[in-house]
C-alpha cells in the first residue's frame, strides 16, 4: 500500500493525465479529416484507457491518504482496515464501470446509424446530471468550508449541468419524434429566460453569501437554481423548430464539454477540466461553423428559439401537381445524360441505399457519365452523416463535393438524382420568406434539367415543410424505398 501513497505514483498520474490530454486533442485533430478519422478514434480510445487506469489509482491514492490520516488521529482501527478501504473503493469504482461497460456496448452494438443522434443527445444528458450531482456533493459534503472561488464553481456547474441535462433530453425527444419537431412557444418566451437568468444570479450572491451560516442554508438558492436552470433548458430547446435542430446538437455538445469542465474544478481534476474545455470550444466551433452553413445567427442559438418568429407554422399551400416516373423510364433518363449529380439525404441512410447508389455511380461512369455529389452540411442527423455513408460505400473522396462547391455547376447538370433528401433541396428557404426554414441555403437542384425525386410518399421532411422542389416542372417522383428503386434501375441498365 505504500506505492498507493508515494510521491512516485503522483507522478506517474500527473504524466498519464498529459499523455491522455495529448491523445485527445490528437483524436481530435484526426477526426478533422475522413482519411486520417479512424486514426483520430483510435487515438481516443488510447487517451480514455489511460485516463481512466490513472483516475481509479489517484482515487485509491485519496483513500489510502484519509484512512491514513484517520489511523494517524486514531478515528478508525489497523492497517488491516487501511487495505480493506482500498479494496470496497476499488470494487465500488470497478463495478459500476461494469455495468455502464456493458450496457454501452450494448447499446453502441445496436444502435442504428439513424437513431446515432439521439443517442448523442442521451450521452450529453449523463454529462449534464453527472455535473449536477457532482456540484451537489462537493456542496453537501463540506457546506461549512464553502468559499467564494469554490461558490461560483458549484453554482456554475450545476447551473451549466442542468441545462444541459434537460435541453439534451428535450433533444432526444424531438431527435426520435417522441416530441414534434415544431418549435413550443410560451408567450413572452424571451422574457421567461432572461428572467430565469437574472433570478439565477440573485440566487448566487445569496449562495456566496450563505458561507458561515447555519450549516446546509446554501442548498436553498442552489436547489431553487436547479429547478429554474431545468426549465430553462427545456425551453430553450423546445422552442427551437426541426431544421434548426443540427445546431441545437452540437451547441449541446458545447455545452456539456463546460459541464465536464465545471465537474472538474469542483473535483480538482485537471484532465477533466482539459477534456471539458476540448469538447466545449470544438462544439462551440462546430455550432458556430453549422449557423454559418444554415445563415443563422450564432447569438441567437443561445438565447433559443431562432428560425421562428413564434407566427410562421409552414401550413400547407396549393403547389398544383407533382408528376411521376418509374425505374426504368429513369434508367433511360441516366443512360442519356452527360452530367448526374447525386444529393443525398436522411432517407437514404434510413434505406442503407448507400451500396446501390454506389454501384449505380459505377454503372454510369462506365458507360461515360461524369457522375458527382452534392451534400448538405446538415443533410441526414448528424454532421458528416451523408460523407460516412458514401465511404462506407467506397464512392471515391474527390467526386463528394459540399453545397457551396456544387451549387454553381447545377444549372449545367442533366439530371439531378434527391436519393431520400427533402429539406436540403427545399426551394422554399429561398423563395418563401415567411417558411420556417427561411434563410437557410439550400442544393439549389432545381436549375438542373431534369430532377428525380426518390422517396416513398409526398410526405414532409425532418422540418414539417412542403417542399415545392416536388411540383417543378422540371421535377418527377420516383415513389418506393430508396434501395429498392435504386436497385430496380440497375436491373434496368442492365
Ligand atoms: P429530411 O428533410 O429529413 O427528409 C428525408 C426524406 O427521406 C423524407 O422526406 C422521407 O420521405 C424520405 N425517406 C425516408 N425513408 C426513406 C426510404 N426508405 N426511402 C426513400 N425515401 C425515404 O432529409 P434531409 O434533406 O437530409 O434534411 C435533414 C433534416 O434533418 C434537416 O431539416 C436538418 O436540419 C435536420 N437535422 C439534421 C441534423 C444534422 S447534424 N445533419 C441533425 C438534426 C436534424 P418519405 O417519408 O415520403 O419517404
Amino acid at each position: 500500500m505504500d506505492f498507493l501513497t508515494s510521491d512516485k505514483l503522483y507522478g506517474l498520474i500527473q504524466g498519464a493525465y498529459v499523455i491522455a490530454g495529448i491523445c485527445f486533442i490528437a483524436a481530435l485533430a484526426g477526426l478533422s479529416k475522413h482519411e486520417t478519422a479512424r486514426r483520430g478514434n483510435q487515438a481516443g480510445i488510447v487517451g480514455m484507457a489511460i485516463a481512466l487506469v490513472a483516475t481509479i489509482l489517484l482515487a485509491l491514492r485519496e483513500q489510502q491518504l484519509i484512512a491514513e490520516i484517520e489511523e494517524l488521529t486514531a478515528l478508525v482501527g489497523d492497517d488491516e482496515n487501511l487495505g480493506r478501504g482500498v479494496w470496497i473503493t476499488l470494487l465500488l469504482i470497478l463495478v459500476p464501470i461494469a455495468i455502464g461497460a456493458v450496457i454501452g456496448a450494448q447499446k453502441a452494438k445496436t444502435v442504428e446509424m439513424t437513431g446515432m443522434p439521439e443517442l448523442i443527445a442521451l450521452l450529453h444528458s449523463f454529462v449534464g446530471l453527472a455535473a449536477v450531482l457532482v456540484g451537489f456533493n462537493t456542496y453537501l459534503a463540506a457546506p461549512q468550508e464553502l468559499d467564494a472561488a469554490h461558490g461560483v464553481e458549484i453554482f456554475l456547474g450545476v447551473f451549466i449541468g442542468a441545462v444541459t441535462f434537460t435541453g439534451s433530453i428535450v433533444a432526444n425527444l424531438k431527435l426520435s419524434a417522441k416530441m414534434k419537431s415544431a418549435p413550443v412557444v410560451l408567450p413572452a418566451r424571451h422574457w421567461l429566460n432572461l428572467a430565469v437568468i437574472v433570478i439565477s444570479l440573485v440566487l448566487m450572491i445569496w449562495f456566496m453569501n450563505s458561507a458561515g451560516g447555519s450549516e446546509f442554508i446554501g442548498a436553498v438558492p442552489l436547489i431553487v437554481m436547479t429547478a429554474l436552470a431545468l426549465f430553462l433548458g427545456f425551453h430553450l430547446v423546445a422552442a427551437i423548430g426541426g431544421g434548426d435542430m443540427p445546431v441545437v446538437v452540437s451547441m449541446l455538445n458545447s455545452y456539456s464539454g463546460w459541464a465536464a469542465a465545471a465537474a472538474g474544478f469542483m473535483l480538482g481534476n485537471n484532465l477533466l477540466i482539459i477534456v471539458g474545455a476540448l469538447v466545449g470550444s470544438s462544439g462551440a466551433i462546430l455550432s458556430y461553423i453549422m449557423c454559418k452553413a444554415m445563415n443563422r445567427s450564432f447569438v441567437s442559438v443561445i438565447a433559443g428559439g431562432f428560425g421562428s418568429d413564434g407566427g410562421s407554422t409552414g401550413e400547407a399551400r396549393d403547389y398544383g401537381e407533382h408528376r411521376e416516373v418509374m425505374a426504368d423510364e429513369a434508367a433511360d433518363i441516366l443512360a442519356g445524360a452527360s452530367t448526374v449529380v447525386i444529393t443525398p439525404g436522411y432517407g437514404m441512410a434510413v434505406a442503407q441505399a448507400q451500396y446501390p447508389v454506389a454501384e449505380l455511380t459505377r454503372k454510369l461512369q462506365e458507360k461515360g457519365v461524369e457522375v458527382r455529389f452534392g451534400i448538405h452540411p446538415v443533410a441526414g442527423r448528424l454532421p458528416g452523416h451523408m460523407n460516412v455513408l458514401l465511404a462506407e460505400a467506397k464512392v471515391p473522396y474527390d467526386i463528394v463535393l459540399e453545397m457551396d462547391e456544387i451549387n454553381d455547376d447545377l444549372p449545367n447538370t442533366d439530371v439531378v438524382l434527391v436519393i431520400g433528401a427533402n429539406d436540403t433541396v427545399n426551394p422554399a428557404a429561398i423563395e418563401e420568406p415567411d417558411s420556417p426554414i427561411a434563410g437557410m441555403p439550400v442544393l439549389e437542384v432545381w436549375n438542373a434539367k431534369e430532377v428525380i425525386i426518390f422517396k416513398r410518399s409526398m410526405a414532409t421532411g425532418y422540418a414539417g415543410v412542403q417542399n415545392p422542389l416536388f411540383f417543378k416542372e422540371n421535377s418527377r417522383m420516383l415513389f418506393g424505398d430508396a434501395k429498392d428503386r435504386v436497385e430496380a434501375i440497375l436491373k434496368a441498365l442492365d
